[in-house]
Formats: structure tokens, C-alpha cells, sequence
């Protein structure tokens, strides 16, 4: 048998998320190019998961019997004989981002679900779960690749690089790729056409270039759009970033172009060139967690349940992901060697030439059958420089924090975030943080030295 008719067995982990059903069509859309032989869902709700998981039972026995299919809450069933885990958990669910955003803008600061105190306090929640999902894949599967985009992505994958260094996890997030989606349209390309230079860190970066095939550099008609539109295109060509308060952020990339034009800005970076303009733009009692529980997460569930009922998917299929589509560009770049070039979060390690090399950053990188190897950035300029080293040592002291169950440096790690005012409000934030996260942060010990 050839490499390429090799089926492949998938688990994803998180099997409850509001994301399996779309990613799954992905996957079915794609059997000629990425084939499988088993899918299983694995989750630790198994009641979440068992909506989502009877669903997609039907319309696999509809549409491709062929594929073995198993939900299951038990890691040893879930994790054994496994290829690839695509893995999308949230840890502490809807519930723990609802505190993530309100606990800080009762504050008057910043409540977003990866920036921030917020995204300080989903990774304390984070770190622990997908270290456990590494450990079963490597007892249970040895050979898998754990692709992974739970959040917060940057200090995930700075917590991989401390305590698993050697684990096959590739980090990736769709946020350069959905606004890479936006700027073909803005120049009349198919997204695959572009090939882009990028620097910085998960949801922390900025395009240097976008060129087509040929070499033609498009960088200088985006901005002149994007400082009138921001991203807002025309028509639309998203099926993720589209509620309204998605059309602001990509709306407000203009201000964000605007602090250095030479570059175009990852839409993320409003959290912190404008968290004033954020804190006053948010409603600190209905937060993005509130608008996906009514949006996406009930659309989601409330069309698995039908299918359920009626048995059959004929009522109402699960809509395609196919934005989605780079998650198996990332399992065929591995599985076949392609060496498609993709934006990941890897180790620095002279990738970008003027910062530290144990940096987790985002860069275009080859990928093959290895895993990626980062394309070198070469030196950047002194204003993002700043940025990414204080946002880097932010994440390194969290990340230090969670290991050594030190409160001292994680209030350190609030108060560098350029997110938070002062010492003193970041202190009164992290306090809350850890009543609202008894359940799932580490104890922290107090400094013996630690004024009140
Ligand atoms: P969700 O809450 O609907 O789904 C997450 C699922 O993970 C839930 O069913 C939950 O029970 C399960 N889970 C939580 N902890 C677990 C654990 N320890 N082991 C196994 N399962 C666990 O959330 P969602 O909105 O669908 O998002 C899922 C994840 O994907 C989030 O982390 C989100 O931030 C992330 N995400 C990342 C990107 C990216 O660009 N990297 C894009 C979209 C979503
Ligand atoms: C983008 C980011 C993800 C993030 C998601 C949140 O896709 O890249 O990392 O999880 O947005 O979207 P939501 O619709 O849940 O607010
Ligand atoms: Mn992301």
C-alpha cells in the first residue's frame, strides 16, 4: 500500500464542541484527499457529547458507513489506535469564559476570552487538561499528532515547549487564515493563491507581505482598503467571524493599521493598542460567551437534536466547515510530506532575528512529514519588538505560575499585561480570578513577602 492510500484514524478531543459537527462535514467534504478509516469523539461531558455524538452517527451511517464511528468519555477506548487528534476543548466550558470576560469588566478592564486577565485565566485553566490529553495520546497512541487549537493557544503552546517539549503537538489558530480569506476577496484572489510573511505571537501579529504565486506584492492595495474598511469586505466570505460584534473587530483593524501602516495587523491586537475603547464598547452583563450560548452553541445542538429525533439527516444537515479546511491541510502536510507553507505557533529559535530564542511565535513554516520547520522573519522593528517581548514574558510568568503554584508571579503576570492599568488592579482582577477558578487553577502559594 502507497502512503497515499493509507486511511487514517482521527480522534477529536473536545468531542462536544460547538465546532465537531462543522469540522466533521470538513472532513467527510475531503475523503479524496485525507481518507479515514475510524473517527472518534472523545469528551469529559459525556452528556454534551453524546448530542453531538448521536447526530453524527446518523449521517455517518447515511453518507459513509464505511468509516468505524465511537464517541466515548474513556481516554484508554478514545486514545488507543489513533493517527491524529485534532483536539478543541474549552476547559471549564461556557460557564468559565463568561467569568473570564465579566470578572475583569467589573473591573473597567479588558474581559476577553484568550487576551488579557481573561485569557491569563482560561490558560491556568487549559494547561493542566491538554497536558493530560499529550499524556494519553503518547501512552495509548505513540505515533499520533496532536493538532491543536484549544485556547488560549500562545499559552498553551508555551507550556508544551516547558513541560513536554518532545510531544508531536502542532499549535494553529484560524485567525490569520479566516483574515487572509478576507484580504483575497479584498484583492480578487483564491485565499490558497496568497503566500504571506508574518510575524509575532497567537493573536498577536502582523502581515510584512502577501504575494501571489507570481510574486506580485499586494500589501500596498490591502492597506489602502483596510485603512478605509478595515477587514469588512463586500461580500461576505466568512462562515465563522460573522456575528456583529465580529464585524466591529474587523472594522476597527483600520485604527489598528493606523498605529504603524507599514504592516497589516492581526485584528486581535485591539485588546491592547485600544483596551479603553474595548472596556467602553463591551456590556459588562452579556459578553461574547452570552451572545455564542444564544447564537452558535443553540443552533448547533438544537440541529443535532433534530436530526436525533427525526433519525435521519435529511431534516437539516450540520452546515460544512470548510473554512476549516486547514486543519486537513495541516494532517495531509504531515501524513504525505506536502510541504505546504502555514502559519504556526512554534519555537522562535532565530525565526524572527531580534528576540529571545524560547519565544513561542507565529510564523509561516514548511510542513512535512518532521513537523513544521519556521521560515526566518528577519529582524523587526522596535515598536513590535516592544510589544512582543512584554506580551512573551506575560505568558512565560503564567505559564511559571501554573508550574510552581506561585501567586506572585502571576499578579506579576497581570500587571505586565498591557491590558491592566496598574499593580493595584490587577491585583484586585487576579483575586477574583482565583475565587471564580477554585475548581480548576492550581493552589497558589503567597510569597512570604506579600503586602495586602
Ligand atoms: P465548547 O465548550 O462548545 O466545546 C469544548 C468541549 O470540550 C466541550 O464539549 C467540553 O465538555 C470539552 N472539554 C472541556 N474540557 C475537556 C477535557 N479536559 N477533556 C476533554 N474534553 C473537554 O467550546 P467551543 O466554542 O466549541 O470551542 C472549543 C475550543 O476551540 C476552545 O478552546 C476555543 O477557544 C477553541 N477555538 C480555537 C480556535 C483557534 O483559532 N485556535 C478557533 C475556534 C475555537
Ligand atoms: C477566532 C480565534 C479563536 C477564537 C474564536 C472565538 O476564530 O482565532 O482562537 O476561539 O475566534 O470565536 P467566538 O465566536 O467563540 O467568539
Ligand atoms: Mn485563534
Amino acid at each position: 500500500m502507497t502512503n497515499l492510500e493509507k486511511k487514517h484514524s482521527i480522534i477529536i478531543a473536545g468531542g462536544g464542541s460547538t465546532y465537531t459537527a462543522g469540522i466533521v462535514m470538513m472532513l467527510l467534504e475531503n475523503q479524496e484527499r485525507f481518507p479515514l478509516r475510524a473517527l472518534k469523539l472523545y469528551d469529559n461531558d459525556g452528556e454534551r457529547q453524546a448530542i453531538i455524538g448521536k447526530a453524527i452517527a446518523i449521517e455517518l451511517q447515511e453518507k459513509a458507513p464505511e468509516i468505524k464511528f465511537e464517541y466515548t468519555t474513556d481516554p484508554v477506548e478514545a486514545f488507543t489506535d489513533v493517527d491524529f487528534c485534532f483536539a478543541h476543548i474549552r476547559s471549564g466550558g461556557y460557564e468559565m469564559r463568561e467569568q473570564d470576560e465579566k470578572i475583569p469588566l467589573a473591573h473597567h478592564v479588558v474581559g476577553q476570552e484568550t487576551c488579557g486577565p481573561g485569557g491569563i485565566a482560561y490558560g491556568m485553566r487549559s494547561i493542566g487538561d491538554i497536558i493530560e490529553l499529550i499524556d494519553f495520546m503518547e501512552k495509548y497512541s505513540p505515533n499520533c499528532w496532536m493538532l491543536n487549537y484549544s485556547n488560549p493557544a500562545s499559552i498553551v503552546a508555551e507550556a508544551c515547549r516547558r513541560l513536554r517539549p518532545n510531544s508531536k503537538i502542532l499549535n494553529i489558530c484560524d485567525m490569520p487564515v479566516g483574515t487572509q480569506r478576507r484580504m483575497s476577496q479584498i484583492i480578487g484572489l483564491d485565499p490558497k493563491d496568497l503566500e504571506v510573511r508574518y510575524f509575532g505571537m497567537n493573536h498577536f501579529g502582523w502581515w510584512t507581505s502577501v504575494k501571489d504565486k507570481a510574486g506580485h506584492e499586494y500589501l500596498p492595495e490591502i492597506r489602502d482598503y483596510v485603512a478605509k474598511n478595515g477587514y469588512l469586505t463586500q461580500v461576505e466570505v466568512d462562515t465563522q467571524h460573522m456575528d456583529a460584534s465580529w464585524q466591529a473587530t474587523h472594522k476597527k483593524a483600520q485604527d489598528l493599521l493606523a498605529v504603524d501602516p507599514n504592516y497589516l495587523p492581526n485584528t486581535y491586537l485591539k485588546y491592547y493598542l485600544y483596551p479603553d475603547y474595548v472596556v467602553e464598547h463591551s456590556d459588562p452583563n452579556y459578553t461574547r460567551a452570552n451572545e455564542v450560548e444564544d447564537g452558535r452553541e443553540k443552533r448547533v445542538f438544537a440541529a443535532a437534536r433534530k436530526i436525533i429525533e427525526a433519525g435521519t439527516s435529511k431534516v437539516g444537515e450540520f452546515p460544512i466547515d470548510s473554512h476549516a479546511s486547514f486543519i486537513v491541510d495541516l494532517a495531509c502536510a504531515i501524513a504525505y510530506n506536502t510541504h505546504e507553507r502555514m502559519l504556526l505557533i512554534v519555537e522562535n529559535n532565530g525565526a524572527i532575528a531580534n528576540i529571545d530564542d524560547d519565544i513561542m511565535v507565529e510564523v509561516p513554516c514548511i510542513v512535512g512529514n518532521d513537523g513544521p520547520e519556521p521560515i526566518t522573519q528577519g529582524k523587526i522593528p522596535l515598536f513590535q519588538r516592544g510589544m512582543i517581548l512584554e506580551q512573551a514574558m506575560v505568558e512565560k510568568l503564567v505559564v511559571s505560575a501554573w508550574i510552581d503554584h506561585d501567586y506572585q508571579q502571576l499578579w506579576q503576570a497581570l500587571t505586565l499585561s498591557k491590558t491592566l492599568p496598574s499593580a493595584q488592579v490587577a491585583k484586585e482582577v487576579l483575586d477574583d480570578l482565583i475565587e471564580a477558578n477554585k475548581e480548576y487553577w492550581p493552589e497558589l502559594k503567597q510569597s512570604p513577602l506579600h503586602v495586602n
